[in-house]
């Protein structure tokens, strides 16, 4: 059993022992902070990208979906400020030459003090970041006597600036080659997209457009697994309002998120708004959803409200006009934005550390455990496995039809090799709500045995009700 310090160890070696998410090329001993997802990964994440992207789109007839590309003309960057303003305050250590985030450094010190000498540190450098004070947090670093964890010592160089934007050669060589950014964040897609979007749907202020795709960011200090990459997914939609309602929809839209959050039946408790201290260049108020992951409360999805600053920087650099006329109060105005962007692979790993459990089964007679994942039914890899008895007797052919029956609708699962108790930990151990066992009996009365993984309950059902109850639960 682990203990609460290293039930993330556990979790990280679970995900590649199952299947969910390996270490990007790891044969070549692997890429910093890049990371592939398995057969289970690729598939608990597609069926959370499906969630978002039903409830966003499915569910709100004024927001529609894109799919932009990655690459987008060099100005964009230039409009949107992430060529002068993404980037983050950084410090060298001059012994060992390794480069830290200035705010990642001093919170990994703050959570090696008691909680109040902690936080006051914690807040002495939200004050000075939100001052953009360098010279400030290098004193702070100083006066905390801060070391390098490479080297130990304290020799620090000055803060400085460090963009987080990778670039890239379009065309060859021989042509003329530009210089092109991959995207740090999906949302300028959907704002350099607009008018395409709202001519050609028809759409009236408040709609929103939605969008599911990678973003890049040359992270100097990643870590946490999958919390931080370089390459990783957003989940973003930006939502188009009238000037003046920004406020209104930015707390609708906080509620909302929230809401979604807890739909997936996580513990409240487990939930927290934290406001934004120091705020973007674009944003005139911003929240960040928090979840209490093993290594305490972080961010997995921002709610910003971005005011009109990317539509009139788009307009001023394209020298296009984007602007939006409102039939109900007879004016053209550009709109104001409220953004809500979660990362995909962050809510992957919320969503397996919500269900990860370490269970103890041992009775008087026999020691037993499982480790067991209550994800969502609607969220899991495979909803039901089937297991025939035996490999004899024409049950495998019982359990071929059932398969047949049900894979059109859901992913299933077929085992018919070892002891049914070794196959049902194996589908707990990648979270499959359901498995069905078809025996003797089926061939005398038609029923099989389900079982429930939480409860692990097990009950006789008629075959022929085996796909709508599983149907039931996932929709
Ligand atoms: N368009 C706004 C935007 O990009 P952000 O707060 O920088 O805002 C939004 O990012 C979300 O993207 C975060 O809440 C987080 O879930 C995810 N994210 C950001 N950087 C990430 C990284 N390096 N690795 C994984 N997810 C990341």
């Amino acid at each position: 059993m682990s203990t609460d310090q290293n039930k993330f160890q556990a979790i990280i070696s679970h995900c590649k022992e199952y299947g969910f998410v390996f270490q990007s090329s790891e044969i070549y001993d692997g890429l910093s902070a890049v990371y592939d997802y398995g057969q289970y990964g690729a598939e608990l994440k597609k069926n959370i990208k499906d969630y978002w992207w039903k409830s966003m789109t499915q569910l709100h007839e004024n927001i529609v979906g894109i799919d932009a590309a990655i690459f987008m003309h060099p100005t964009t960057w230039k409009a949107s400020g992430h060529v002068d303003n993404f980037s983050d305050p950084m410090i060298d250590n001059r012994d060992s030459n390794k480069r830290y985030r200035v705010d990642h450094l001093i919170e990994g010190h703050a959570e090696t003090l008691p909680e109040a000498a902690g936080n006051a540190l914690l807040a002495q450098m939200d004050e000075l970041l939100k001052e953009n004070d360098f010279a400030g947090l290098k004193s702070l670093i100083e006066e905390n006597k801060i070391k390098c964890s490479v080297s130990g010592t304290v020799n620090w160089t000055e803060v400085r600036q460090f963009n987080l934007m990778f670039s890239t050669q379009l065309g060859s060589v021989t042509e003329e080659a530009s210089e092109i950014f991959l995207r740090p964040e999906t949302a300028q897609g959907i704002f350099v997209n607009f008018l395409n979007v709202q001519k050609t749907g028809r759409m009236k202020v408040p709609f929103g457009i939605a969008q599911i795709g990678k973003a890049f960011r040359n992270e100097i200090v990643a870590r946490q697994f999958i919390f931080r990459m370089r390459e990783f997914e957003q989940m973003e939609m930006q939502f188009f309002v009238r000037p003046g309602t920004q406020q209104e929809w930015y707390e609708k839209w906080k509620e909302e998120r929230m809401q979604w959050h807890l739909s997936l039946g996580t513990d409240p408790a487990k939930y927290h708004f934290k406001d934004h201290i120091k705020l973007a260049h674009y944003a005139d108020a911003a929240v960040d959803i928090e979840y209490e992951f093993p290594f305490g409360f972080k961010e997995v999805e921002g709610i910003h409200s971005r005011t009109d600053f990317d539509l009139k920087q788009h307009q001023e650099y394209s020298k296009k006009k984007i602007q939006y006329f409102d039939t109900e109060i007879n004016q053209n105005y550009v709109p104001y934005v409220i953004e809500t962007s979660i990362g995909l692979d962050r809510m992957f790993l919320l969503t397996i550390c919500n269900a990860y459990e370490e269970q103890d089964l041992s009775t008087p007679e026999k020691q037993d455990s499982r480790v067991v994942l209550k994800l969502p039914a609607k969220l899991a890899p495979v909803k039901l496995a089937v297991f025939p008895l035996t490999k004899k007797d024409g049950l495998p052919e019982i359990a071929r039809e059932l398969m047949d029956g049900c894979k059109p609708y859901f992913h299933c699962f077929y085992e018919e090799k070892d002891a049914i108790g070794r196959r049902y930990r194996r589908q707990d151990a990648i979270g499959t709500p359901f498995c069905v066992t078809i025996d003797h009996q089926t061939k005398e009365d038609g029923t099989v045995t389900i079982r429930h993984r939480d409860s692990m309950e097990q009950e006789r059902v008629p075959l022929s009700e085996v796909r709508n109850i599983v149907l039931n639960k996932i929709m």
